[in-house]
């Protein structure tokens, strides 16, 4: 069958990797795509905002399933246009996506649930939020509702700060109509991991556990960004405390769900923190991890397409995952400036001798400019390797990052060393 990924970063060239690699695909077609995904499908110039324009390409492509890489088409209710247009497709209703389109919706949920969370309010005008936080106390944690880019949340230190946070949600409108609401949390205190699942609305199948790295800068310092590495596994997660994720968090969650009539099929990713009282959620994601699926998916064994098929026909609770057992890092070279603003069309040099000597190089933020790569986003490249041990890993991947260059390429040089603590 061909195959359609919606998207164009590189969470979205790590899938059509691995779904070029199924034996029952034929070509996979991603919309836009980038330069790296151009090396092992067909990038397609289709405006993805319009579902009807894409249900169209897939019939006429004899597409026989549509992945959806990004939350925002998600919210906005591609998967139930491109079903109702007999379009078989792998991700969350929109309905599902609340979870992560709603920090409300995902509270209110959890509460009703039991599942482990930070205590929360929730605030429709900005002077009783500001009572809530002086008789609450810092630090504290201020969201806007809806999605914002993962830039609509402030960790405050101080009530000055928290009051800011607040005005910037709620009056500037920094984040639009996601800030109608605002979500104060108690902040909690614990390292974070990304546990991505399957499911199919009943049986959930985790993938292998990951960390993230969001701070800009070595030692988790300066703003938060997408995201500036990850690796798998990650150790603190061992396998008591998975049982415990998937009986206390993944599995109520998607029962809950489907006690309130929504199936919730496709990716479940819960956004964890470890704390002194066990794995407790920071947030649910309805979409693979970027960066985290560029080291969950190299370490897939098994044939991704026909997880994703069961997962919508509701047949997941008939396959296991196989995994290669070999740990997995990704550097995310990044723009110089990022996460502020940056300059775009820098020439990348170094890119075929860094993949000849092993590199999985996943492209984020690329274009073709005359026959060279040049950067195009915040996010550039996801320099990615595989090793022995998670030491070995990390040197791998720093190995291929020093043969990669752009002038100011900007990234973290402790990506995975949280991990080591742990061996
Ligand atoms: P989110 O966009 O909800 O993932 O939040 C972004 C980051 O803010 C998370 O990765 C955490 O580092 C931090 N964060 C969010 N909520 C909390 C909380 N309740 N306590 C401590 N840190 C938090
Ligand atoms: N890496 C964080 C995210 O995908 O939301």
């Amino acid at each position: 069958m061909n195959v359609l990924i919606i998207g164009g970063g590189g969470r979205e060239h790590v899938l059509a990797w691995k779904m070029a690699q199924s034996p029952i695909v034929e070509t996979v077609f991603c919309a836009p795509g980038n330069p790296g995904v151009a090396r092992v499908g067909q990038c397609v110039d289709l405006d993805i905002n319009d579902f009807n324009a894409v249900a169209e390409f897939a019939k006429q492509n004899k597409v026989g399933l549509t992945a959806i890489g990004p939350e925002a088409p998600l919210a906005d209710g591609i998967v139930d246009v491109l079903e109702a247009a007999g379009v078989v497709t792998f991700g969350p209703s929109k309905a599902a996506a609340q979870l992560e389109a709603s920090k409300r919706f995902a509270k209110d949920l959890m509460q009703r649930n039991d599942i482990p969370t930070a205590k929360y309010a929730e605030f429709s005008d900005p002077d009783s939020a500001k009572a809530y936080v002086q008789s609450e106390g810092v630090p504290i944690v201020i969201k806007a509702d809806g999605l914002a880019a993962g830039k609509g949340v402030t960790v405050a230190r101080t009530i000055d700060e928290a009051n800011a946070a607040i005005d910037a949600i709620m009056i500037e409108k920094a984040f639009g109509d996601a800030g109608a609401l605002v979500i104060i949390e108690e902040c909690m205190v614990g390292e974070e991991a990304s546990i991505l699942a399957f499911t199919d609305g009943k049986t959930v199948l985790p993938l292998a556990t990951s960390q993230d790295h969001k701070p800009a800068f070595n030692g988790d310092e300066g703003p938060n960004t997408g995201g500036m590495g990850a690796y798998s596994p990650a150790p603190l997660v061992d396998m008591d405390m998975m049982e415990e994720i998937q009986t206390r968090i993944l599995e109520p969650c998607v029962k809950g769900l489907a006690n309130d009539g929504i199936s919730y099929k496709g990716i479940l990713y819960a956004g964890l923190m470890i704390t002194n009282e066990g794995p407790k959620v920071v947030e649910f994601n309805c979409r693979f991890g970027d960066p985290e699926a560029q080291v969950v998916l190299p370490r897939l064994q098994s044939d991704i397409v026909p997880i994703m098929l069961a997962c919508r026909e509701g047949v997941l609770s008939k396959l296991t995952l196989e995994y290669d057992e070999r740990p997995c890092v990704t550097v995310v070279m990044a723009s110089p400036g990022y996460p502020a603003s940056y300059p775009k069309g820098i020439a990348i040099h170094g890119l075929d001798d860094a993949e000849a000597a092993g590199a999985m190089v996943f492209h984020a933020g690329t274009a073709e400019s005359g026959g060279n790569i040049v950067t195009n986003g915040g996010r550039v490249l996801n320099v990615t390797a595989l090793g022995g041990t998670i030491p070995e890993a990390i040197a791998n991947a720093y190995r291929y990052v020093g043969m990669i260059h752009f002038d100011g390429a900007h990234f973290r040089t402790d990506i995975g060393k949280k991990a080591l603590a742990y061996l």
